[in-house]
Parts: C-alpha cells; structure tokens; sequence
C-alpha cells in the first residue's frame, strides 16, 4: 500500500463507523495561547473537551499536521538519529465526543490493525493504565489480543496530558514488535526502534487546571492518535520512516542537490562516515517538512517564541547541510518536493509555496553569512580543548550572540564530539545580556519621572495610601465617551510627583479624578494631555496644563505642573477637566488608521505578517511588522489604496466594550501570541474589514481619518520591517508641500508639471556637456598658468618642486593638467628634473595628481605614485599609479593647503632617505 492508500484506508474504515471526515487544523493554534504549535489531533476540539465549545457530529476523524518542538512534547533531540521520531508529522485519529468510549475505541482499534491491515497479532502489544482494569478486561474481551500482551504502565507512559493545563486522561497504547525474529518479550517503552508506540488511544475524563490539580470533565470522550509515518513504515515493512514513500522523494532530492548518495544505514555511528551523511540526510528531510508547514501556516522565522524555534530548525538544517558540503541556500529547493508529495493532502502548501520558498531562502541567506566563520570558531575552540571535555560557556555564548548559533545546535555539535557545553555560564551571559537590553530599553522608554504618594500634613503614609485606594477611587476611571468632565466641587486624591530628569528634579502634583477622559499611554497610543481648571487654597480658579497622564494602581493620575510643597499654589480643588481635543482626534485618526492598515497589509502581502510593535500619536503612526523583505512599490501602492478606499466607504466603529474574553475569540478577533488578556477585553471592529482585541480609542467611523498617506518603510531588525504614515491635517499638509514644491519647480524650469523630471534629467546632461567643453579651453588657456608654475617653482637640488591649486571638474581634466606639467617641467627653464603636484576641489572632495619626470624616477627613486599616496592618506583618503603620473582623493578639504605648503619639504625627506 502507498502512503495515500493507507490514509486513505484508515479514513475509510472511520467513515464506516459513521465518522465525520473533518480537516487538520493549522499548525499554529492562533488561538490558543498556552501552545507553541498544534502538537496533536485533539488541540482543535479542547473546548469540546471542556464542555465550551459544540461540533454538530459527536464522531469525527482526520489526519492532523503536528509539530512537537517544544513544550511538554519535544522530540527535536532524537530526530534523524533515529528512524521513527519527527518535528513534524502526521497524525491519525478519531475522535467521540460524549458519544462511545473505551469499548468501541479498543475494538475498532484491534479490528482496523488486525483485520483490515492485517498486522500480524504476534507483533501487537498493549500497554494500560496501571489501575484501568476496565481497559484491561476490554481487551481481554472484545480483541483476542494475547493476554500476555497486555502491560500496566504509570503515569509517565499512559496518562496522556496535552500540555502544562489542558483535557488529559488516561490512555492505551498500542505498539509494535519488529525484530526480525520474534523471540521472547518485546521491548516494549524502551526507547528503541525494535518496538515502537503505533497508536495511542486516551480516555479523556479530566482537566489539569492553572493550579496543577485535576478536575473532572463534563462528559467523557476519546481522542486517539496514530503516528502516520510510523504506520506506513510498519505497513510497508520497511525498518525506518524515512524509507517510506513518504520521504523517499525527499530524500532523492536531497541527494540530487547535494549531489551525494543515501546509503539506507540505520545505525548513527560518528566513526562511519555513510551514516554522518545519512542522519544529514534525515535531518534535513524531517525539518523541511516542519518549515514548510509552520511557514505556509503563518510563521516566520524571528528572534522569539515560535519564531525562533522555526529559525533554530533552519539553522540546524543549514549546518547538517554542510556535512553534505552544501555551502549555498539549498533547504528551500527541497520545498518544492515536499509540496508535490503532500499538497493534494494539504493543498495550503500548493498555494503558499513561493512565499514558503522565499522565506526560508532569505534566512538561509542570512544564517550563511556567518555559519563558516562560526563553524571555524568552534573547531578552533575544540583543538584547544584538549583533555578538557567541557566546552566554554564563554564561547557557546559567543558563537549564539556573534555568529546566530542557537544553543541548542552548539550543543548538538559539542555531542558528537563528546563534549558538553558549560550551560551555566552561558546563561549567566545571556542573563546579564538581557539585563543590558533591559537598562537600555529602559532609559528609552521609561526615562521620565518616578511617582511617589503625597503625604498630607495631618496623615502618615499608610493613610495616604489608604485615601488613594478608597472605595471610591476604586471604580474604573477612564471613560471613552467624554473629553470634558464638569465637576461643581470635585474632591480627589492628590499625589506629590517627582520629575526627575537628568538636567532638573522637580515636584509636580498628580491628581486622581472619580473619572477621566484622559487616556494614559496603552498599546501603542500615546497619552493625552489638556487642561484643568482649579482652584487653590484662597479659592481663585486657574487653569493649568496637565503634562502627563500615568497609572498609579490601575488609576489614572494627571499630572499638573503645580509644585506641591508651595502652600499657596496648593489644590483645593477641581473644577474642570478638559482633553487637548484636537490632539485627541488626530491620535484617534491615526489609531484607527493603524488598524485599517494591519488589514491591508495582511491583506496584500499574507496574514503571517502581524504587529510587533506600534506607537500612535498626533503627527504619525508607526507600525512594526514581521516580514522577511522589503515591500515592493507595487505593495505598498495597493495598501494605501485599500486604506483610502476603507476610508471612503466611511466605516462606522463598534465598540465592543468589556466582553468575555472567549466572546471576543469566538468573533474571531485578532489577537497574538503572548500577549496577556484579562477575563474582560474591548474589541474595535470597522465593519467586516477590521476586529482587534484593543483598548484604545478611535473615530466615529473612518471618514474621519480624511486621508492616508505612507512616509516610508526600513527595516529594524532581521525579518522585523517598520513603516511610518500620516492622516488628516498632518496628510493634508505635507501634500500641499509637497505641490508646492512642483509649482515652485515647474515655474523654474518653465515646463508643464509632467515633464519637470525630464527637463531635469536633460539640463544634467547638458551641464556634464558643458563642463566637457568648459574642461577643453581651461586646457588650452591653462598652458600661461602652468608656465608660470613652472617660473616660480621651489628649487631643491636642481629639482623643480611644484604644489598648486587648480580648478577642474573631473579627474580626467586632472590629469591632462599633470600630463601638462609633466611636459613643461621637462622643458623647464632652469633644468629638466621636475616633481609636481596639483589640487582642486570637486564636489567637496580633494583631487589629487602628482607627475614626476624620468630622469627623477630613475635617478632619485622617486615616484609619482607613491607619493600621491602618501599625500592622500593625510587628506583622510587613498589613491596611486604609475611613476611618472598617479591621482587620489581626499575628503579632508581643511587640510589641504598644510599639504601642499608643505609639499618641498615632504619632497626633500624623500630625497634624504
Ligand atoms: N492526543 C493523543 C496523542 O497525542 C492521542 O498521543
């Protein structure tokens, strides 16, 4: 049977017990923040398991694409080293929700392996929950498995758990015995390929909470897994899963591209240089398969969390490629073959492979640039090793933080040269590494003031701390729906606040209203600013900026420049709350513009791309994204389109305020990885266009924003792009610049607005033209003032030593002026012997040409070019030539004239040596 047979079987014999034949999910939960990758069949159906979620079938099957890389289930370390373990694979299941259990789930089992695979039942093992005498007597009855085949297990083996929290249970496995001969008790959970879990079957009945502890679920269910590749090398009687059609394929490509044969070893031998090639082989053809789909699912490859699992493995694969003697990007060539095998299994990776391909070329790009060099290092630290079997944490750290080696491929290499690396001083290093990012960061972000409770003249610090936290000011403070509050006679909670800055240290007073319309910096919007109208302690109302806005406790606390320490001025109360208004609504402008560019953008280039980082204020919006190269114009063209268009069509907002966390989900708002939501969240919708979890603040609907403009679009970091764009006034204003700008030209140069780039470009041209012509007559007028160079030059031991000034316009003119020279000193009227050199400025630049006559070359030693040399270097710059004519360049233009004043005595050290 073919790989497509037997999956195609497996399907079959479900739809036979009335299965629903249901599609793997993506290999990225993106809503499910407690996994990395989907790491079984059941992660789709966990709020079925825990009673939240309904399918409309309580039977279903499929074939889920895994990736056990991380977390409680990881198996990168065994993989290509052995013949059965993978970071990705597929899994077979079937699955009862509330609807059959353990009795139907084991005898469908046996049947299927048994009676429509035929696997021979000598060969069958199961292994059972040690106190599941249920199971035990299940198998006893409905199978006619031998009963010295059934083996209690511990929790270890046979209590499956998704993860740190999730629906677990206990389970039964089924393994195989494939020793060639059969001959006393299997291997069974010993770790080897001669015995090997086939299919799991779980009994999930629990769920393990945040606390640790188990409760029980709703209802009880199945959910059972089958290793696909392992099946077909079982099926297909083969020792290895790599020798199965479903790697074969990509394994020749493999060895066509490196030009270097699989020999079919099983054993991982260092010693034997067959098997090295074959375990790169392996390797690469299992972390391929991983990189395709991650990616094609909407992963890339980046500095952390799931990012840098992915750029590990490339990594990984990239050094395995060198023991094939692959030096070039290779891995994405391999992309296509693992497209062809599975796409009309998975047909995401037929409509994804370009952009799968392009990915993994430019990081295989990247990593190239210093894999070599980091490789060398590490042969270099190993010879010097020498008895010692430890290897530097020093220099793990150095190979991670210089050269991109993750640490885990260090340790890969150190292991097949028995060493180990020094972990604990490498992580101290990236400890203290961190520590620095962190202080960095921190003077960034978070250089202004500090803030400290006030303390009334008639309370301690506890009752402050106490007056603030009342009951009172405990209510949610800020409100969307204001920008002024009115208060007759608002009491408050006051603060000293200090604001210590590098050049001062002042206090100012923060004041803690019932409710606020201010924002105080959150997700990227900055915070508002405004006035507040008080009054002090003689009664007189006075209005004062309010500087800042910071959290204290969750409440919001204004910051007045009022020093509080000055009786006089002392706050008695508020009056008057006013936001800077039309500040607010160009932040607003650009917020929700911000979201309707995340669409646009994720519209146009795929929906891998998604926010690192953003800030919105008045003037602009910046927005960072992962994307693994620069947008093209036509890109960048189509989203400002789409944005414009969006707001056009002026989209109202929905404001979905405060909702479960799980509603928001449902709704299918956008959300990430590792960020922390509370039980309550806000979501922002524009239609069917935009929904984002956010707790900012936006426009009505999205004509307000009134245009969008982008400013431009850099990198910031590998794989990490930014662009900058504006709206409303501030759009308005830079175009109006900008066509005055083309007015003010057009008028210049006389043409209509649509040639102006043309006449450029043709007034370039004619002015290199006239220079030409202007070079030609200095040459022919230059004859008088090269004479007179001539006349007056310093005379040194019957040598003529010429050092002037010229203009010219290109080195070319330079030139034929020193060819000039050159001529009239040989002619010269004292003697024959000349050196000379001549210096013009040309677009800020020092040019530079030195002749030195014949007799001077073969007499004295001397020679044009490496005198221009030294010249140039003084002049912050380099050149050379010939003897008798050389030229060079120089950027330090102030220092020239000290060069050439000094030139007859730089000439006559030469001359002495
Ligand atoms: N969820 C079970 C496993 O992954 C079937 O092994």
């Amino acid at each position: 049977m073919t790989s497509q047979q037997i999956r195609q079987s497996f399907f079959d014999f479900f739809i036979s017990k009335q299965h629903k034949i249901v599609s793997s999910a993506s290999v990225i939960p993106h809503d499910d923040p407690t996994l990395l990758f989907t790491n079984a069949g059941m992660n789709q159906f966990k709020d079925v398991f825990l009673g939240t979620g309904k399918r409309d079938y309580t039977r279903c099957a499929d074939t889920q694409k895994c990736i056990r890389v991380s977390g409680k289930h990881n198996d990168l370390e065994e993989v290509g080293r052995d013949t059965y373990h993978h970071t990705f694979f597929e899994m077979l299941g079937n699955w009862s929700f509330g609807d059959y259990y353990k009795k139907e789930a084991i005898s469908w089992a046996w049947e299927l392996l048994t009676e429509v695979w035929k696997l021979p039942k000598e060969r069958l093992w199961a292994t059972v929950y040690k106190t599941d005498d249920e199971a035990i007597e299940l198998w006893k009855t409905v199978t006619d498995i031998e009963h010295s085949h059934i083996l209690r297990f511990g929790e270890k083996e046979n209590f499956w758990e998704m993860g740190e929290t999730g629906p677990c249970g206990p389970c039964t496995e089924i393994h195989f015995d494939n020793r060639e001969i059969i001959n006393g008790p299997a291997a069974v959970n010993e770790g080897t390929s001669e015995c090997i879990e086939v299919w799991n079957l779980v009994f999930i009945q629990n769920n393990r909470g945040v606390d640790g502890k188990l409760s029980l679920l709703p209802a009880k269910h199945v959910d059972t897994g089958m290793g696909f590749e392992r099946i077909c090398a079982v099926l297909q009687n083969k020792k290895s899963n790599y020798d199965t059609d479903v790697f074969t394929p990509i394994i020749q490509r493999i060895a066509d591209v490196s030009k270097q044969e699989y020999f079919f070893t099983l054993d991982t031998q260092i010693s034997n240089p067959k098997s090295q090639t074959d375990v790169a082989m392996r390797v690469i053809a299992d972390h391929v398969r991983t990189l395709t789909f991650a990616i094609a699912d909407g992963a890339i490859p980046s500095n952390e969390g799931r990012g840098y699992v992915l750029r590990r493995i490339l990594r990984r694969a990239s050094r395995f490629g060198r023991k094939l003697d692959l030096h070039e990007p290779f891995i994405f060539k391999v992309v296509e073959t693992v497209v062809q095998q599975m796409g009309s299994v998975f047909p995401e990776i037929i409509e994804k492979q370009k952009h799968v391909e392009r990915v993994i070329k430019s990081e295989e790009e990247s990593f190239n640039a210093t894999l070599d060099r980091g490789l060398e290092i590490f042969e270099h630290v190993v010879t010097d090793l020498k008895q010692s079997k430890e290897f530097p944490g020093e220099e793990a750290f150095k190979l991670y933080d210089t050269f991109g080696f993750p640490l885990d491929l260090t340790e890969l290499m150190c292991e097949e040269r028995g060493l180990k690396v020094d972990i604990a001083t490498f992580m101290e290093l990236m400890e203290e590494q961190r520590e620095r990012s962190q202080e960095k960061n921190k003077s960034k972000w978070m250089g202004g003031p500090a803030v400290s409770f006030w303390v009334d003249d008639n309370e301690d610090v506890e009752q402050a701390m106490e007056r603030v936290k009342s009951e009172k000011f405990n209510k949610h403070d800020f409100t969307y729906d204001k920008l002024e509050i009115e208060y007759p006679t608002m009491d408050f909670g006051r603060l000293i606040y200090e604001i210590s800055t590098q050049e001062e240290k002042r206090f100012a007073t923060g004041i803690i209203l019932e409710e606020t319309p201010f924002y105080c910096e959150s997700g990227g919007q900055i915070s508002d600013t405004g006035w507040v109208v008080i009054a002090d302690s003689n009664d007189n109302l006075k209005t004062y900026s309010v500087i800042d806005i910071k959290k204290k406790d969750d409440r919001t606390v204004h910051i007045i420049d009022i020093n509080p320490t000055e009786s006089d001025t002392r706050v008695k109360y508020v009056s008057r709350i006013s936001v800077d208004i039309p500040r607010r609504y160009s932040i607003m402008r650009n917020h929700t513009a911000t979201h309707l560019f995340h669409s646009a953008l994720r519209k146009t280039i795929g929906t891998h791309a998604h926010q690192s980082g953003s800030l919105v204020d008045p003037n602009r919006l910046r927005f960072d994204f992962n994307h693994y190269n620069k947008l093209s114009e036509n890109e960048l063209r189509d989203i400002e389109i789409i944005v414009n268009e969006k707001i056009r069509e002026n989209i109202s907002l929905q404001h979905h305020r405060n909702i479960p966390f799980d509603d928001a989900k449902k709704m299918g708002a956008m959300m990430f990885f590792g960020d922390k939501y509370g039980d309550k969240v806000n979501v922002v919708q524009f239609g069917d266009f935009s929904l984002e979890f956010c707790g900012g603040t936006h426009v009505k609907a999205t004509g307000e924003i009134g245009f969008f403009k982008l400013l431009s679009e850099t990198s910031i970091s590998s794989g990490v792009r930014r662009i900058e764009a504006i709206t409303g006034t501030t759009a308005d204003d830079f175009l109006r610049e900008r066509m005055n700008i083309l007015e003010r030209s057009k008028d210049l140069l006389n043409v209509d607005e649509k040639l102006i780039a043309e006449k450029i470009s043709q007034l370039i041209e004619e002015k290199k033209k006239l220079e030409k012509e202007l070079s030609k007559y200095r040459l022919l007028s230059a004859g008088t003032m090269l004479d007179t160079f001539v006349k007056n030059a310093h005379q040194q031991n019957g040598i003529s030593i010429v050092a002037e000034k010229v203009t010219a316009s290109d080195s070319e003119e330079m030139k034929n002026l020193g060819d000039m020279l050159r001529e009239k000193m040989s002619k010269g009227p004292i003697g024959k012997s000349g050196v000379g050199v001549l210096a013009s400025v040309i677009d800020e630049k020092v040019s530079l040409v030195c002749v030195v006559t014949d007799d001077v070359i073969k007499e004295k030693k001397l020679q044009a070019g490496k005198i221009v040399g030294e010249l140039a270097k003084q002049l912050g710059g380099g050149g050379g030539g010939k003897p008798h004519l050389a030229t060079a360049g120089g950027k330090d233009v102030a220092k020239l004239d000290e060069v050439l004043s000094t030139f007859a005595k730089f000439i006559q050290q030469q001359l002495e040596k």
